[in-house]
């Protein structure tokens, strides 16, 4: 027997070595590197669901650019708005898309629901649950699709002998941690096997053109768990994110070759599986009776869409050692800047204080236009003066106080419109002239005029 071949892998970007190293020279992680076997085999060559004769006969050759076609991509639209929507109009045929997101959050309940309620025949492959439990969590959702097929299987021949046979209209696998590969002799879940088995999956999309949906753990620190090589793969990479402990989810492009990759998608979770958020700025938004200082609106604009959001603020004196400074939904850093800003520039003296940050609804909010309404939430609680209500903030704020332009002003403006909102703040060279509109739009330069303006 041959004797078998060992390779060492950073878990991290997949770099390989043929000796143990401790700091990776690709991408300089510390103590990534885990030893793999692999075995050369004749049948890697070939994937597992081509027969050989077929690939023999298979041949190509280059081609004029002239004489191509082009046209637009074919998609099938799911069932699912938001998430054709993410998906740039539906999904494309033949492509292979990755769906990532923290143990529990729903991943697969959100592709259960894809492959229950399509009008195509779908296979579900399980490598994580057991029929059993799958068949009580589609009773849960509700099986509208007849042609709904449940396989729990984790080798990919196997898998793809399946496939074969039934011949899907798209294909869910659930997930890309449990697949292996016979032909490699590593654990499921490591780089080896993951590469594997994810390239014979890419090169069944694109030469079958079935959509593939693939299912994909997130490490502690927000990475797809195993290797960057994995997004480099697929053609679309979508993050599946919220706070378990909140209702709402939020799936968000992050890589895309068939559309925006700033395009996202909102669910709530409720006891019949995952619902569309269709109005998200209405419920964003609570409903004040009461005026309480540290709240204010905003008006962002996460994809095309614009969106009302609440953000809240909480500063208070510092009564132990250094200040705390905590964010939920809103970059840690940038806070740090925006305090640093007020200070200098406006001279509250934040320095000594306690500066809580919080985004409603569990939200994750990186629009730079975000900026002013989280100022004005800081300013109002360390005033204690509410905000008044019916008033939305739109702006970055620079390093010396000033306000800049947001990109899709006009949305932003038409839906705090549309909302019922009388005054929007924002950016002196966002406004145009004379609008027809009933809400007052309000330029201003800096955050100084803001504060002026608000507490005079
Ligand atoms: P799941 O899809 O198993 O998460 P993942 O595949 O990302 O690990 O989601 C499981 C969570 O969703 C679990 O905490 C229960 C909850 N859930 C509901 O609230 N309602 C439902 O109808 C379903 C199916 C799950
Ligand atoms: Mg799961």
């Amino acid at each position: 027997m041959a004797k078998s071949k060992t390779v060492f892998f950073c878990q991290n970007c997949g770099a390989s070595s043929p000796k143990w190293i401790g700091n990776c020279p690709s991408c300089k992680q510390w103590n990534t590197y885990v030893e793999e076997v692999v075995e050369k085999t004749s049948t890697q060559s070939v994937p597992a669901w081509v027969d050989n004769q077929e690939e023999k006969t298979k041949k190509s050759s280059p081609k004029l650019i002239t004489s191509l076609q082009s046209g637009p991509e074919q998609r099938i639209e799911t069932t699912d708005a938001e998430l054709n929507r993410v998906l740039g109009g539906g999904v494309v045929f033949g492509s292979l898309v990755l769906i990532g997101g923290e143990p529990g959050i729903g991943k697969s309940t959100l592709m259960l629901q894809v492959a229950l309620q399509s009008d195509q025949k779908v296979l579900y492959v399980s490598g994580e649950e057991s029929e059993t439990q799958l068949k009580m969590r589609a009773d849960r959702i509700g099986i509208r699709n007849e042609a709904c097929y449940i396989l729990s299987a984790t080798e990919i021949q196997e898998i793809f002998k399946q496939v074969k046979k039934l011949k899907p209209g798209f294909l869910i696998v659930d997930s890309v941690q449990t697949l292996f590969s016979r032909s490699i002799e590593s654990t499921p879940g490591s780089i080896s096997q993951i590469r594997e088995c994810t390239g014979q999956l890419l090169r069944f999309a694109k030469e079958t053109n079935t959509p593939v949906f693939l299912i994909g753990h997130i490490t502690k620190d927000g990475q797809i768990a195993g290797p960057k090589v994995l997004e480099h793969m697929v053609d679309t990479v979508l993050q599946f994110e919220g706070d378990r402990h909140h209702v709402y989810r939020i799936l968000r492009a992050v890589k895309n070759r068939f559309g925006s990759a700033s395009e996202m998608g909102i669910y709530e979770m409720a006891g019949e599986g995952l619902r569309e958020v269709s109005n998200p700025s209405e419920v964003l938004i609570s409903n004040r009776d009461q005026l309480l200082s540290g709240i204010s609106i905003t008006a962002a604009v996460e994809g095309v869409r614009p969106l009302m959001i609440e953000t809240q603020a909480l500063v208070s004196t510092a009564v132990y050692g250094t200040p705390q400074r905590n964010s939920n939904g809103y970059d840690l850093r940038r806070l740090n800047m925006l305090l640093a800003v007020l200070e200098k520039r406006c001279g509250f003296k934040l320095g000594a204080q306690d500066v809580f940050v919080n985004i409603a609804g569990g939200l994750k909010l990186d629009d730079p236009g975000t900026d002013l309404g989280i100022a004005s939430a800081i300013l109002s609680s360390y005033e204690n003066i509410p905000l008044p209500t019916l008033t939305a903030f739109v702006g970055e704020i620079g390093l010396s106080g000033e306000v800049r332009a947001s990109r899709r002003m006009d949305q932003r403006i038409d839906e705090a419109e549309k909302l019922g909102f009388e005054e929007i703040i924002v950016s002196a060279n966002s406004v145009k002239g004379n609008s027809a509109k009933s809400i007052k739009v309000i330029g201003v330069k800096n955050i100084m005029e803001v504060a002026t303006y608000l507490f005079g």
